[in-house]
C-alpha cells in the first residue's frame, strides 16, 4: 500500500464529480481465488478498487457518494484470523490510513448497504466484472424498497461505473507513469538476464530448457520488488514461438534456434509487457536476421506513428505496410497472386504470417481498459466486408492518442512450415514488443533498457 493517500483522494473526487446529483458508487475488490483444495492463488486486488483506494486486503468494498464521502467496509480486526492470515488494517484504523471518511466491518455489509443506498438517485457499479454483484445490488435495492412506506426513496437508475473509471485510467497520472517506468526497467533487465543465461549455458555445453530462462525472469522480477508477473510469461524455443499463447514450458532450447520471450512484471498494481526474440546462442543466422530486421523496421514505423493526434490504429497500419512489403520481397507471400503492396494489404494477405494487432492499452491490466473508439465520433459508423472471412464489419473512428496514454507496440512475424514459403524461414516466430507513453511530441519507450537492434542483442549476449 502506498503511504501517500492523496492520489486516491484526488481520483475519488474526480469520480464523485461524475456521479450526478444524488449518485452513489459501489466498488468491491476482487475475491480470493481457490487454486486447489485449500490453496489459493496469490491474492491480487481488483484494479478499479485499488485505483481508488490503494488498499490491498481482500473482502473490502468502497462506497462513494456524489458529495465525495468515501466509506470503506473492510475485514474487522480478529486476533485468531490474523495469527493465520496476517495483520488486518481494520475499520478503526482505516479512515486515517486510507484517507477516507468512515469505515465499518464488512460483516455489516448487508445492513449498511441498503442504508447507504436510501434516498440516492442513481447507483453506479462496475457492470459485468464481479460474478453475482448485480443480484446483490438488487437485493439491497429491495431492502430499500421495503422501507418506502417509511418515506425512504430508492434509486431508480443503475449506471455502469466502468464508463467513468475506464476513461480516467486510460490517461495515466504522474504516480502511475513513475510506476510503469520502473516496471519497464525491471522487466527489461529480466530479459537481458534471460538472454545472457541462454548464451552462457550453450557456450558451456549445458542443456538449456525454457524453464531455465523463465527462472531468470522471475528472479529479476522478485529481486526488484515486483509482486508477480503481469501475465503468464511466454518463453518459446524455436517453432514454439509460432504458437501465440505458448507458455514457458520445458522444451529444450537448441543452438541455432531463436527464443521468443514475452514477459513483464507487475509492480504495485501496474503491468509491463515486453517481447524480445533472440538467437539462443547469441548469433543470428542469415534467414533469422532477415526476418528480424523486417519486424524491427515495422516496429520503428509504428513507433514513428505513435504521437498525440494520431489514431490508435495508425501504428498498426504503419506496421502492416512495412511487414507486407517485406513479405512480398522475401517471398513469404506470393507476388503473382498479390501483385502490389496495396492489393496484398487490401486482401489481408499478410494475415498468414501476422495475425494479431500491433498493440493494446497498458496499465493496471496488461490489456488495459479504455475505449478504442474516439468517444466524440462514436456515431460515425462505416461498413466493410472482411476480405478473408466475408464478415460484415462496422467500423467506428479509432481513438485519438493523447499524452499520458500508454500502449504497447508489438509487431511480429510467424512462419509455419508451408510449401508456399521458402524453407529457410520455416518455424521462425519473431515478435518485438515495447511499451510506449504518448508524450506532447511523440512517444517515450519505457522498456528500452533491453536492446532491440540485432547487433546490440548479439553484443550483450557475448558479454
Ligand atoms: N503479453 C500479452 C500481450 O502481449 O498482449
Ligand atoms: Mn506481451
Ligand atoms: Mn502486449
Amino acid at each position: 500500500m502506498t503511504q501517500d493517500t492523496s492520489i486516491y483522494a484526488v481520483r475519488r473526487a474526480r469520480v464523485a464529480r461524475q456521479l450526478g446529483e444524488g449518485g452513489i458508487a459501489i466498488v468491491p475488490t476482487a475475491p480470493m481465488q481457490p487454486r486447489n483444495r485449500d490453496a489459493d492463488y496469490p491474492y491480487r486486488p481488483d484494479s478499479y478498487f485499488y485505483y481508488l483506494t490503494g488498499f490491498t486486503e481482500p473482502n473490502a468494498w468502497l462506497v462513494l457518494t456524489a458529495e465525495g464521502e468515501a466509506t470503506m467496509l473492510c475485514q474487522p480486526k480478529d486476533t485468531e484470523r490474523e495469527i493465520w492470515d496476517g495483520l488486518r488494517l481494520g475499520p478503526e484504523a482505516a479512515p486515517a490510513a486510507l484517507g477516507i471518511d468512515q469505515a465499518f466491518s464488512v460483516a455489516e455489509l448487508e445492513q449498511r448497504l441498503p442504508r447507504l443506498l436510501e434516498n440516492r438517485a442513481a447507483v453506479w457499479y462496475p457492470f459485468a466484472t464481479h460474478a453475482g454483484l448485480e443480484s446483490r445490488i438488487d437485493g439491497w435495492l429491495q431492502k430499500v424498497r421495503a422501507r418506502v412506506r417509511f418515506g425512504a426513496l430508492a434509486p431508480d437508475t443503475q449506471r455502469d461505473l466502468c464508463s467513468v473509471l475506464d476513461e480516467m485510467r486510460l490517461v495515466k497520472d504522474g504516480h502511475e507513469l513513475a510506476l510503469m517506468r520502473r516496471a519497464g526497467q525491471i522487466s527489461a533487465r529480466a530479459h537481458v538476464r534471460a538472454m545472457q543465461r541462454s548464451a552462457r549455458m550453450l557456450r558451456a555445453g549445458e542443456a538449456v530448457r525454457e524453464y531455465h530462462l523463465d527462472a531468470e525472469l522471475l528472479h529479476e522480477f522478485r529481486q526488484n520488488g515486483s509482486q508477480f508477473p503481469a501475465y503468464e510469461s511466454i518463453v518459446a524455443a524455436g517453432a514454439n514461438a509460432c504458437v501465440l499463447h505458448y507458455r514457458a514450458d520445458k522444451a529444450p532450447i537448441r543452438d541455432g534456434e531463436l527464443v521468443l520471450i514475452d514477459a513483464g512484471c507487475e509492480l504495485d498494481g501496474y503491468a509491463s509487457d515486453i517481447t524480445r526474440t533472440f538467437p539462443a546462442n547469441g548469433r543470428f543466422t542469415g534467414p533469422q536476421r532477415a526476418l528480424y530486421e523486417l519486424v524491427l523496421a515495422s516496429q520503428q514505423a509504428a513507433i514513428d506513428a505513435t504521437k498525440p493526434g494520431a489514431r490508435f490504429t495508425d501504428p498498426h497500419d504503419a506496421t502492416v505496410k512495412v511487414l507486407t512489403q517485406g513479405m512480398l520481397d522475401l517471398g513469404l507471400i506470393d507476388k503473382q497472386q498479390h501483385g502490389t503492396l496495396d492489393d496484398a494489404i487490401a486482401n489481408r494477405a499478410y494475415f498468414a504470417h501476422y495475425m494479431h494487432r500491433t498493440g493494446h492499452w497498458l496499465g493496471m491490466d496488461v490489456h488495459d481498459c479504455g475505449s478504442y473508439v474516439e468517444p466524440s465520433e462514436i456515431g460515425q459508423v462505416s461498413e466493410r466486408r472482411d476480405p478473408l472471412s466475408g464478415e460484415l464489419i462496422k467500423d467506428r473512428p479509432s481513438r485519438v492518442l493523447r499524452p499520458g496514454m500508454v500502449l504497447t507496440i508489438e509487431p511480429g512475424l510467424y512462419v509455419r512450415p508451408s510449401e508456399k514459403v521458402p524453407r529457410e524461414f520455416w518455424n521462425i516466430g519473431i515478435r518485438i514488443e515495447d511499451d510506449a507513453v504518448v508524450t506532447d511530441s511523440g512517444c517515450e519507450l519505457i522498456t528500452r533498457d533491453v536492446p532491440v537492434a540485432a547487433d546490440e542483442i548479439e553484443a550483450i549476449m557475448r558479454a
